[in-house]
């Protein structure tokens, strides 16, 4: 589930108990961080007073709808304002007076777009309501509740397809004309999405009890909503009433419940069906196992609430979640119809980031596909009988989907034999070419090395080998929302090629095309292997074995400019190195040069007694606890990958016997403490009982301070520059040990290089409160530097005029860029090279076919703009992909145009947030006259 603050409510003898829940990092309570899954309590006593308070508002709130919807005949469009107001006193004492001060100011301070879940045994109350003196809740965020209840859910199976089945139950007493009109209307909308929607419809006298009941039965149905007449407790269909106690006996699968109908959501005023605990149709639906319900809490009926379902199924189908499509309906009916309360009347009961249909996007893009054969596998169930031998088979393909994923691949399958990993889809990396060859080389590892554990342990699988493919290119994607969740589907033939490459390869080989080797050849070397057809009639594509991962990348070419960050690096070393350590966060855009700046640095230091460890973040491991440090700690104790167990312990015992002085066993008892903390982040398990039997939060304290003193004790002997390489992608654990080390370089002779790109800040780690804490921002290269770069890397004085241009006006001042825009000329041609320089080819369109403005843009460049946009939440993605239709700048009147309703609302919220992350920058004017341009 994704992540929501779920605010419980239990009503209690004389009041209320509260309990609020909201994930890691989605708080700052009076400006202290809270950094841990955290949540907190309160209780509200229930005196007369409030009571008579309470129950005044909720009369005042039961009048004013009386007289909007009086029971019978029309209701009264109410087109004033005013009217509602008692809604919004109801609101604010709910929150004011029942919710404690602190639960307050934390549902305050909770991000606007964090769903809220009301877990509650209080249905009565309407805490849809709750307004926090700016705003109610239901309209800021995506807000469900959940049921406390005694009786657990039934947890019916859910129903295995990938279109999505929906069930219209329509005016089944034949009076309410405008309920055709509705089903009418969400025919057309669903006829947009035919791949992933089918419908059946009962209407009118079709809609009879037998019917419905059967319908409800089926489990066939992924949403079912009604348009009809209902009471608390019970719906009124063609042939009598249907009582929530006979839906929830009858109710098969998980379908989502959207019953557009009066009263739908209300418990029964007394209990007809007496000693029952089914009291309204909500809790029917829920406790019978549906996935989620949207019903009412009092009238509705006429053109509004025909219109509140249109509008909620066009988010739905275009894969918003049910509760931000809600809170988005609702918050246009609320703008458009003022005066009307109806857009308070909708309740949800379940999960609000549940979606449950729709295309979420089409698009085209570069995906790399690796599939692995495994190979021998008969050999082994000739030799080991089938039980033995496919429980080794499944082992194996467990462990390489495990690989798979650790770089961020999609395992899919496996077929038999085989295992297809995809990269790049649904979320794009920069470097998935190179991630997909990482996985490759490390399953035929992990193949070699594999032991079945336990039973199985004497037999030897060695017979058993890999054969793998890996093939880039571009495919047409399609995320659908299916009963199993969200799927990315793909098509196009880089799967083909990869299998055809696969079923080329020989034991333990891993070859793939053309495309895969360019975008991986910094990090690889690979050998040719001629051409191969993958299916008749295809022309043959050209194929690379790969050999082995790169030592270290080529030279790179002189710097040019950054004299000025150059200066500011050299002072704080000066600083450093005289015992005022400095923490210094370098940060800049992908590929803006952070990176070469420090290697400048560390050139010019070169004559200097100076100690260097550079610790790299991987994006793959996010999520491996100590990913970070233990390259740190290996670094300080001068451990290399290829040390065994033995050198491993007796260096970093070396280490850690700096900081313990004497012999005693009160010495021995610490360096073997230090042992087993600093041994654990670098693979080695060593067992001290005062150790093992620290709680977790306790034992990451105790290795930060030994850590700490490893590091102050070494920097004593010389000053010691640690640079942490694109920390945006560091793993919490590493972090949070990092950052008690970050506060306390102050007092040693370290200068601590925090190299990352703009979507990480070092102020939520409170790193800008300190003292010793520099900032050093980079730029894009200025004008002049940018011709300097191009010169040195066409090997010539002055690059000409025209091909500079064309070169820097599609790159900017983006070294990155610009190396790789450069690079893609010369592989395809339109650049030659004479002498030591690279010219113009004579007549770039009799040699490459391709003139200097048509050479697209170079993959790599591609996959960073890609992972970079893959990381933005679908609405900033949706107002950059019209940005960009206008042109490369646009003015946000204009943008404001082309936005549907509702997402205006969001689109300062949105700018903003792109602003921030570099998609887009502000040329100037004032609000509303601002023009943006795109970096
Ligand atoms: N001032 C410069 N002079 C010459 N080449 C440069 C300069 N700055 C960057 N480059 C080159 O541009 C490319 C990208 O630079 P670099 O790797 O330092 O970027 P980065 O900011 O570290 O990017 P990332 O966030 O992806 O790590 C490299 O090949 C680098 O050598
Ligand atoms: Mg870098």
């Amino acid at each position: 589930m994704k992540p929501v603050a779920t605010l419980s409510i239990l009503r209690v003898q004389d009041g209320y108990l509260f309990h609020l829940e909201y994930p890691t990092n989605s708080l700052t309570l009076r400006g202290q961080d809270i950094h841990t899954p955290s949540g907190m309590i309160g209780s509200t006593p229930l005196d007369p007073d409030l009571r008579s308070q309470l129950e005044g508002a909720i009369d005042a709130s039961a009048e004013i709808l009386r007289t909007l919807y009086p029971s019978s005949g029309q209701p009264s469009r109410a087109r004033d304002p005013t009217v509602a107001a008692p809604l919004g006193r109801l609101g604010r004492l709910l929150f004011s007076l029942l919710l404690p001060s602190t639960l307050q100011d934390a549902l305050c301070q909770l991000p606007d777009d964090l769903p809220l879940i009301v877990a509650t045994d209080d249905t009565d109350l309407p805490w849809e309501l709750l307004y926090d003196g700016t705003q109610y809740l239901v309209l800021k965020r995506p807000m469900g509740r959940r049921l406390l209840s005694s009786t657990p859910a039934r947890q019916n199976p859910i129903p295995d397809r990938i279109r999505r089945s929906f069930l219209f139950i329509t005016n089944p007493t034949g009076d309410l004309p405008q309920t055709d009109i509705e089903v009418e209307r969400l025919v057309d909308a669903f006829d947009t999405v035919p791949e992933v929607i089918d419908a059946r419809f009962l209407c009118r006298v079709q809609a009879s009890k037998l019917e419905v009941l059967q319908a409800l039965a089926s489990g066939q149905y992924d949403v079912i909503h009604y348009s009809g007449h209902a009471k608390p407790g019970a719906l009124l269909l063609a042939d009598g009433e249907l009582t929530a106690e006979d839906i929830q006996k009858a109710l098969g699968g998980r379908p989502f419940i959207f019953l557009n109908a009066c009263w739908s959501a209300e418990p029964a005023p007394q209990l007809p069906y007496a000693g029952l605990p089914v009291r309204s149709l909500a809790s029917a639906f829920i406790l019978g196992g549906a996935s989620g319900f949207i019903g009412t809490l009092w009238p509705v009926f006429d053109v509004s609430s025909r219109e509140f379902a249109e509008w909620f199924y066009a988010l739905v189908l275009d894969g918003i979640p049910v509760g931000e499509a809600l809170r988005r309906t609702r918050e246009r009916m609320y703008r458009t119809r003022p005066g009307d309360p109806l857009w308070a009347s909708f309740v949800l009961y379940g999960d609000p980031t549940l979606r449950i249909a729709g295309l979420e996007r089409r698009e085209t893009r570069p995906v790399t596909v690796l599939v692995a054969r495994l190979s021998g596998l008969l050999p082994l169930f000739d030799a080991l009988g089938l039980e033995a031998a496919a429980e080794i088979e499944d082992q194996v393909l467990d462990r390489l989907s495990q690989i798979a994923r650790r770089y961020g691949g999609e395992p899919r399958g496996p077929l038999t034999d085989i295992l297809g990993v995809r990269f790049g889809v649904p979320e794009a990396h920069e470097d998935d070419a190179e991630r997909a060859i990482r996985t490759a080389l490390d399953m035929v590892n992990a193949l070699q090395a594999f032991e079945p554990p336990g039973p199985l342990a004497p037999m030897s699988p060695g017979s058993l080998a890999l054969r793998l493919g890996i093939s880039t290119g571009q495919v047409v994607g399609r995320q659908l929302i299916t009963a199993q969740g969200l799927d990315y589907q793909i098509s196009g033939d880089v799967v083909d090629r990869a299998a055809g490459l696969a079923a080329h390869a020989g034991d333990g080989e891993v070859l793939v095309d053309e495309t895969t080797r360019r975008l991986a050849q910094a990090a690889f070397t690979f050998e040719p292997e001629g051409s191969l057809t993958i299916a008749e009639g295809t022309r043959p594509i050209v194929v690379h074995r790969v050999m082995a991962a790169k030592e270290a990348p080529p030279p790179p070419i002189p710097m040019v400019g950054r004299e000025r960050e150059l200066t500011r690096l050299q002072g704080w070393w000066h600083e450093a190195a005289a015992g005022h350590g400095r923490l210094v966060a370098v940060t800049g855009a992908a590929g803006v040069g952070k990176t070469r700046l420090i290697q400048g640095f560390r050139e010019w230091l070169s004559d200097q007694e100076y100690q260097w460890i550079t610790a790299t973040c991987e994006s793959y491991d996010q999520n491996t606890p100590y990913a970070l440090l233990t390259q740190v700690i290996s670094g300080l104790a001068d451990i290399s990958p290829g040390d065994n167990k033995a050198t491993r312990r007796s260096k970093l015992e070396d280490l850690i016997r700096g900081v313990v002085p004497g012999e005693g066993p009160r010495a021995k008892e610490q360096i073997n403490e230090g042992l087993a903390l600093l041994g654990q982040v670098v693979g080695l398990r060593i067992p001290a009982p005062a150790v093992d039997t620290l709680e977790p939060e306790l034992r990451q304290k105790k290795l930060a301070s030994v850590f700490q003193a490893v590091l102050a004790h070494q920097a004593a002997q010389y000053p010691l520059v640690l640079v942490l390489e694109d920390l945006h992608w560091a793993d919490e654990a590493s972090l949070e040990v990092l950052n008690q080390i970050a506060s306390a370089v102050g007092r040693m002779r370290v200068l601590l290089l925090a190299v990352h790109r703009p979507d990480w800040s070092p102020e939520p780690h409170g790193w800008t409160r300190w003292g010793h804490y520099r900032h050093l921002s980079l730029d894009e290269l200025s004008e002049e530097t940018r011709h300097a770069l191009l010169a040195r890397l066409l090997g010539v004085e002055v690059p000409p005029e025209a091909l500079a241009e064309a070169i820097l006006s599609r790159t900017g001042g983006n070294p990155f860029f610009i190396e790789e825009v450069v690079k893609s000329l010369q592989e395809t041609g339109v650049l030659t090279r004479s002498d030591d320089a690279w010219v113009l080819a004579a007549d770039p369109s009799t040699s490459s076919g391709r003139g200097l403005t048509e050479v697209p843009l170079p993959d790599r460049v591609e996959n960073v703009i890609l992972a970079r946009l893959d990381q933005l939440a679908e609405p900033g993605r949706e107002v950059l992909q019209r940005a960009s239709v206008i042109g490369q700048e646009f003015e946000y009147r204009v943008l404001q145009e082309v936005q549907d309703e509702a997402a205006r609302e969001e689109l300062d919220r949105n700018l903003g947030d792109l602003t921030r992350r570099h998609f887009i920058f502000e040329l100037g004017g004032w609000w509303p006259d601002v023009n943006y341009a795109f970096s």
